[in-house]
């Protein structure tokens, strides 16, 4: 039955079968972010368009092709957020809350909008969760931030993924860098496809990571970025690597991983799903540490990531992991007659005011229904209430797993069910 209306392109409804696995997912990522001292931070969804083409950069992507921009009734120009890191370090600048204690370690979780051609894996309202750790440049928190999204990832089960880092360096080795770069495409020039072409004026860092075969094939053998590290960017990516080691975190050094935001500096990584199709990047992240100076702020370092929770999820059926129960209730009640139906009405608010989960259906009235659709709701047990036990000040108590059923005191069954 389809009604008039569909969801726009690009979205979906997170239905009431799929939302428990979202909880599970979330649920554990906020345990993560308790072991870690994250606490989170809630930006709103749109903020100032200005932001966005600051920080994520006029030539990137996302702000040249993507963005849901608005103009408010007084001429504003807003934009949907495509990401969380410009959001989270405006607000940290705009509360100072490099001052204010255990504030510079934050979590979010949200709707991201980009307008992006659809596919799996991809939507044009899709769901981030990340972190920003800001204030310290020191290479141990680079491997703290990664460690944390491998920590989540593992606590998931999931196995699949592969952690690819890289360094693209500081505003002092990358002119050199993209001087090479430059030097290298010319001769492929009409081998790239037309954004590659700009991109190569412009950032040519970008080519590295476009998927367009032609471009992926040309750019086997391009220089490295590692090769033009300056001294305090090389040192800094060495100690990550260390760090990692001694924590036991797997890694590959991969030089094509650029990021296709134009605030990165230094360290960056992506965790891939290796079984995934070509949305496989399960988690971006790196360092900005010239971010927050950009927007108006002190200058203050920082490093995160983000990872997309549809891509998590498809990851996770693929690998066959528990998303753990659906939620069903503890309780169904069932009522016979109009007196057992107003005593029952009252011990269902008795239930679960103390905390015991309880569903009853109104429109059911015969035994025989009442149990079919307590059985449907998947209930632990059945409280049958009809006018024989309520005169005995009795209730039947059914489990249903393996039929048993025993008769109780009303009185006694808030207790009785407590402890179950
Ligand atoms: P990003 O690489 O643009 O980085 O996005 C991070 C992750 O979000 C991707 O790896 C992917 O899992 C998911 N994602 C991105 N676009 C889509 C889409 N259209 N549909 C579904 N999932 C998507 C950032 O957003 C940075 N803010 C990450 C960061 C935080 N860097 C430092 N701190």
């Amino acid at each position: 039955m389809a009604g008039k209306y569909k969801v726009p392109r690009g979205t979906y409804d997170i239905l009431p079968s799929e939302s428990y696995k979202w909880q599970f997912v979330t649920n554990v990522f906020k345990e993560v972010a308790r072991e870690f001292n994250y606490k989170e931070i809630v930006t709103p969804i749109f903020e100032n368009n200005e932001l966005f083409e600051r920080s994520v950069g006029e030539d990137s992507d996302i702000v040249e092709k993507e963005m849901y921009k608005f103009e408010d009734k007084k001429g504003r120009i807003f934009a949907l957020r495509p990401e969380g890191t410009a959001p989270v370090v405006r607000s940290f600048i705009e509360n100072g809350l490099m001052l204010k204690p255990n504030s510079s370690k934050l979590y979010y979780f949200g709707p991201m909008f980009r307008y992006d051609r659809p596919q799996k894996g991809r939507y044009r309202q899709f769901y981030q969760y990340g972190i920003e750790n800001i204030g310290s440049n020191d290479p141990y928190i680079d491997a703290e931030v990664i460690s944390f999204a491998y920590m989540f990832l593992s606590k998931l089960g999931l196995k699949n993924f592969e952690l690819q880092i890289n360094s693209i360096g500081c505003k002092n080795c990358t002119q050199d860098y993209d001087n090479a770069l430059k030097e290298y495409f010319t001769p492929y020039l009409n081998d790239l496809c037309s954004d590659c072409r700009k991109r190569l004026m412009k950032n040519p860092k970008r080519v590295l990571d476009c998927k367009v075969n032609t471009c992926k094939v040309n750019a086997d053998n391009a220089p490295s970025m590692l090769d033009y590290l300056d001294e305090n960017c090389k040192t800094h990516f060495n100690k990550v690597q260390e760090y990692l080691k001694q924590i036991n975190i797997p890694f590959k050094v991969n030089p094509k991983i650029v990021r296709g935001l134009d605030y990165y500096s230094q360290t960056a990584f992506e965790f891939i799903d290796t079984n995934l199709g070509a949305q496989n990047t399960l988690i971006g992240g790196g360092r900005y540490d010239g971010l927050a100076e950009q927007l108006g702020g002190k200058n203050m370092p920082g490093i995160g990531f983000a990872g997309g929770f549809e891509r998590l999820l498809l990851s996770m059926e693929e690998e066959k992991l528990s998303f753990g129960k659906q939620q069903t209730p503890k309780v169904y009640l069932i009522t016979l007659g109009n007196e057992a139906g107003a005593t029952g009405i009252k011990l269902i608010m008795e239930l679960r005011m103390n905390g015991i989960s309880t569903a009853f259906d109104p429109d059911k009235t015969s035994m025989n229904a009442q149990m079919k659709t307590a059985n449907k709701t998947g209930a632990e047990f059945a409280l049958i209430l009809g006018e024989d036990e309520l005169k005995k000040g009795k209730i039947i108590l059914k489990n249903m797993a393996n039929g048993e059923q025993k008769e109780i005191n009303i009185t006694d069954i808030i207790n009785s069910l407590k402890d179950k």
